[in-house]
């Protein structure tokens, strides 16, 4: 009898090769590949089984628009550019525990009312589990709409599909999903490429919603989402967000829209709770008349959700001994610390930052990249080292080398959620801020301060005082 070829791939990206080695040399992962029976019977990413079409002109094919509806979650429908689409496919891929049944059941619950039947197929949990869990939340559940199939043998999945003729169904997750007529185990390269490949087949001729969960390992047994990833029309993330329960959910692809809206919720004892105020709720456990905090609009995405930046400037004791002085930051590039404060100590003489420790802080736990940071990021140093209360102000803009301002991109949909939350005062880089704009939110009450260096914008929050530019930076602790 003739051997079974058997062939190599990665579990993290899908590649194959025709030995084992340690290290894909695709991605680069260690110990990802494993070994598999190679085969035959595969339609790949075709979209009909055989994929024969015409050649057609490409002004000639109609194009249509997308038709979506919503998942009843704003969301998710937020993060998916609008809602659901028709005929597509979406996967949901997250680490373990993070709340992508949930969150998927919750989306459930509200398309079961508006639009059903919807097909929850399971293969990791029970119909009894899924119900303990609805019942936690959705208390008093009557006529659901939702059809439970712990199921994970494909064809057995698609027979039913075609039976209940479902508006959207979710395979939670697509690792346990398997192909009878393919050899490898459930969760391998293999067998999670042909089955979501046989899903988008089956959701495009249908036009049926597919959802897919997809957990995200390192382990190496089970195939990452990532082999995926191309084959889907949708990928979205789902992660912890900074501290507390917080949630993230934003587009890594999406062939519907954009991949920069986000969508932020709350794990509690009820399920997901949406956050639609993101700045609020971030802001909430902010203490006012503490010096050395300002505020910053960040873009989340589209979306400015609303930051406190903390610094804590003291005086250096190794420093004194010529030992260099700390900085050190949480949530934010230590490098772009270390730039502003070479800034500052150049820029704006007499500081004497090089007898100072700094420490950084986004609170709430947020990680912040966006250079539009460099500019709270120096109030707020200089706030804590004059130990002057910066009153609730906000800021943003990013610093050059320089000590210039520069402008950064959408500053007055920043300034818009500054004033929503009831901001009084905002220091901005000069190009940023003509009179018109000066003008309008100084009406509606929030108070423009154009800035075109860090010093200006030092002197113009108070915190610079003349009589100490050349004195020894002792004064200053
Ligand atoms: P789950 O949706 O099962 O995560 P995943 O499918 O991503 O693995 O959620 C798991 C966690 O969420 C679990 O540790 C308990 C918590 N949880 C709540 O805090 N409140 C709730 O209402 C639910 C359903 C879960
Ligand atoms: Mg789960």
């Amino acid at each position: 009898m003739a051997k079974a070829k058997t062939i190599f791939a990665c579990t993290e990206c899908g590649s194959q090769f025709p030995r084992w080695q340690g290290r894909c040399t695709e991605c680069g992962n260690w110990n990802t590949i494993v070994e598999e029976v190679a085969e035959r019977k595969s339609f790949g990413m075709a979209l009909t089984a055989g994929a024969g079409g015409a050649p057609v002109a490409l002004e000639k094919v109609t194009a249509g628009t997308a038709a979506r509806f919503s998942s009843g979650i704003e969301e998710l429908d937020r993060v998916l550019g609008g809602g659901l689409v028709k005929g597509s496919l979406v996967l949901v891929g997250g680490p373990p525990g993070i709340g992508k049944s949930t969150l998927l059941l919750q989306a459930a619950l509200k398309l079961g009312k508006s639009s059903p039947p919807i097909l929850y197929v399971s293969g990791e949990e029970s119909p009894q589990q899924i119900r303990l869990r609805a019942d936690r939340l959705c208390p008093g559940l009557e006529q659901s709409g939702i059809i439970i199939l712990p199921e994970t043998e494909l064809e057995s999945i698609e027979a039913k599909i075609a039976e209940i003729n479902p508006s959207a169904v979710i395979v939670d997750s697509i690792q346990t999903v398997f192909r009878s007529d393919l050899s490898p185990a459930p969760g391998s390269v293999t067998q999670v490429r042909e089955c979501a490949a046989s899903l988008m087949r089956l959701a495009k001729n249908r036009g049926i919603t597919i959802i897919l969960v997809g957990h995200v390992t390192k382990g190496g047994e089970i195939a990452g989402p990532r082999v995926l990833e191309h084959l889907v029309d949708t990928v979205l993330h789902f992660d912890s967000y900074g501290i507390h329960n917080v949630r993230a959910l934003n587009a890594v692809k999406n062939r519907f829209g954009t991949t920069r809206e986000i969508g932020f919720f709350e794990m509690e004892a009820e399920g997901l709770r949406p956050i639609p105020d993101a700045s609020k709720f971030f802001l909430e456990t902010r203490v006012e008349g503490i010096s050395g905090t300002v505020i910053f609009p960040s873009m989340e995405g589209t979306r400015p959700v609303l930051v406190e930046i903390q610094a804590l400037v003291s005086k250096s004791y190794g420093a004194e001994q010529g030992a260099p002085p700390i900085r050190r930051s949480v949530g934010v590039d230590l490098n772009r610390l270390l730039m502003l404060a070479a800034v500052l100590q150049k820029r704006c003489s007499g500081l004497g930052l090089w007898k100072a420790d700094i420490f950084v802080n986004a609170a709430g736990g947020m990680r912040l990249t966006e250079p539009a940071l460099d500019l709270p990021l120096v109030l707020a140093i200089a706030s804590s080292l004059f130990n002057k209360d910066m009153e609730g102000s906000a800021a943003f803009g990013e610093v050059g080398l320089g000590g210039e301002i520069r402008s950064v991109t959408n500053a007055s949909m920043r300034l818009d959620e500054l004033l929503k939350l009831g901001i009084k005062t905002c220091f901005v880089p000069a190009r940023s801020s003509d009179e018109e704009l000066q003008a309008r939110f100084g009406e509606a009450g929030l108070r423009i301060v154009p800035c075109q260096t860090v010093s200006e914008a030092l002197q113009k929050a108070g915190l610079r005082i003349s009589s100490l530019r050349n004195k020894p930076s002792e004064d200053v602790f």
